[in-house]
């Protein structure tokens, strides 16, 4: 139940001073929301460049020693300051994803503000929830700390990605050639949502990803598919076949070995999860929904948190412009994502895809491959003293006890901090389920970004 320790005396006039400057932090998120930082378009580089600069100017402000670290993709942001008390880390990534499709948005993706809806005030645009408002909410609470106190909270090294849309490229080597620099006591990250909407949450749990483009080739030039057709293969085809092959009828995936490593849910995992009492009618029906689709062995909440998927994210061949054309096309792709869970191996399931495909070509086809990136799943220890710390902080902010929660989504950096660094991480995050992060429209609520500002202050004033 929430926790009614009394309110220690450094914190009252910071939680003060976040409410009365909430509007000059909403105009700083506007701003960085204006950087069109898509990072997997090469051609939003220098746009990528521009947002780590706008945060280092931010950092600097807020007294950190702060740069834009170069790497062979997007450039990081690192920043130090404060002393004494734990040294904690934080993470955030300041990329974003592609707008697409542009004519469901109802204002540009890039031009953001403050919109008054029939559920509350929101911050509209790309990376509002995901995941810039969210890096904001840990600023803005340091921003407080310093009006208040005059110094930062405690050592504090701040550590701010652009790839994390784009499966983290750079990451790893950037960890390994930085890691003394790096470490700390403990690693923040917001990058996550609040459990249906209301309660607050830590996230234990995330799934990884794999991501795989495939493109069969048949016939050597686009063909009169009166002419050629029922004698000629056809890609698409050929190409759908294999990807309905993909799962059997009880919704399990078929690849070879696909379900090694995966195991059994941890008992008290099960058990966190049991105690959540998860509305999936109402998580479904808020988009339209009502059935189920997964393994049909799988709980709803295991469907999207511990169980493992295969999906087609895209696809595309012949001819899809206004009106007809009778084609018969040389090519089809798709691109098809997989979540992993458990000990499930990306580069195992690759290379179980890659060779399902070839085995299913028909004569006269071929398959090339494209790799995007690979992480696996996450699994993060609650046993530091800070997370018990933070569940009283976040229940006393929020009137809610703080969930143990697991995430369908991926964050690749979350099990490389354990990995690379030998230290825990904290996955706690504001985000509700209809911000439609990846989607037209993508919101953050104004109560979000402010009690998520609180948050953090409170959390803050437990650890240090
Ligand atoms: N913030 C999300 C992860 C997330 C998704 C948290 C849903 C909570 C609910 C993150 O930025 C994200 O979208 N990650 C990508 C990673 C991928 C491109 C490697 C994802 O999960 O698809
Ligand atoms: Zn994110």
């Amino acid at each position: 139940m929430p926790d009614t320790a009394p309110m220690p005396p450094n914190l009252a006039p910071v939680l003060a001073q976040i409410d009365s400057a909430l509007p000059s932090a909403l105009n700083r998120l506007l701003d960085l929301l204006r950087i069109p930082s898509i990072s997997t378009d090469p051609a939003y580089a220098s746009e990528c460049h521009k947002a780590a600069e706008w945060l280092v100017n931010d950092l600097i402000s807020l007294g950190f020693d702060a740069a834009v670290r170069p790497t062979q993709g997007h450039p990081m942001v690192v920043a130090t300051g404060g002393n004494g008390g734990p040294h904690l880390l934080f993470y955030g990534h300041y990329d974003v994803q592609p707008v697409d499709p542009l004519d469901l948005w109802h204002r540009g993706p890039f031009d953001p503000a403050i919109e008054e809806t029939a559920k509350g005030r929101v911050i509209r645009g790309r990376g509002s929830s995901d995941d810039k408002g969210q890096l904001m909410t840990f600023l803005e609470a340091l921003r407080a700390w310093r009006a208040v106190h005059g110094t930062l909270p405690c050592r504090l090294t701040i550590f701010l990605e652009g790839e994390e849309e784009s499966g983290s490229p750079s990451l790893i080597p950037f960890m390994q050639e930085n890691a003394a620099e790096l470490g700390a006591d403990l690693a923040l990250i917001c990058d996550t949502g609040l459990f249906q909407s209301r309660s607050p949450a830590i996230v234990t749990m995330l799934r990884g990803l794999m991501g795989e483009e495939v493109t069969i080739t048949g016939p050597n030039k686009d063909l009169h598919s009166g002419m050629y057709g029922g004698l000629a293969i056809n890609p698409i085809r050929v190409l759908t076949r294999i990807l309905a092959g993909l799962h059997d009828e009880t919704g399990r995936v078929t690849l070879k070995g696909f379900y090694d490593g995966v195991g059994d849910l941890p008992e008290e995992i099960a058990a966190q999860w049991q105690a959540l009492a998860f509305d999936h009618g109402a998580f479904l029906g808020d988009v339209g929904l009502s059935v189920p689709a997964g393994e049909q062995s799988a709980t709803p909440l295991q469907m999207i948190w511990s169980r493992p998927t295969a999906e087609v994210n895209g696809i595309w061949g012949g001819y899809t412009g206004d009106g007809f054309k009778t084609v018969l096309p040389s090519k089809a792709s798709a691109k098809v994502s997989f979540r992993l869970v458990g000990q499930q191996d990306p580069a195992a399931v690759r290379e179980a895809f890659r060779a399902y495909v070839r085995a299913a070509l028909p004569a006269d086809c071929s398959a090339e491959f494209h790799a995007h990136g690979a992480s696996p799943a996450g699994h993060m220890s609650v046993a530091h003293p800070a997370f018990e710390a933070a569940r009283s902080a976040l229940a006393e902010e929020w009137g809610l006890p703080a969930a143990y929660v697991g995430c369908g989504g991926s964050i690749p950096i979350a099990g490389y901090f354990k990995t690379y660094l030998g230290m825990d991480a904290m996955l706690v995050g504001f985000a509700k389920d209809d911000d439609a992060i990846h989607s037209p429209n993508e919101k953050y609520d104004v109560e979000s970004f402010h009690k998520g500002i609180r948050s953090w202050a409170r959390l803050l004033a437990k650890l240090v």
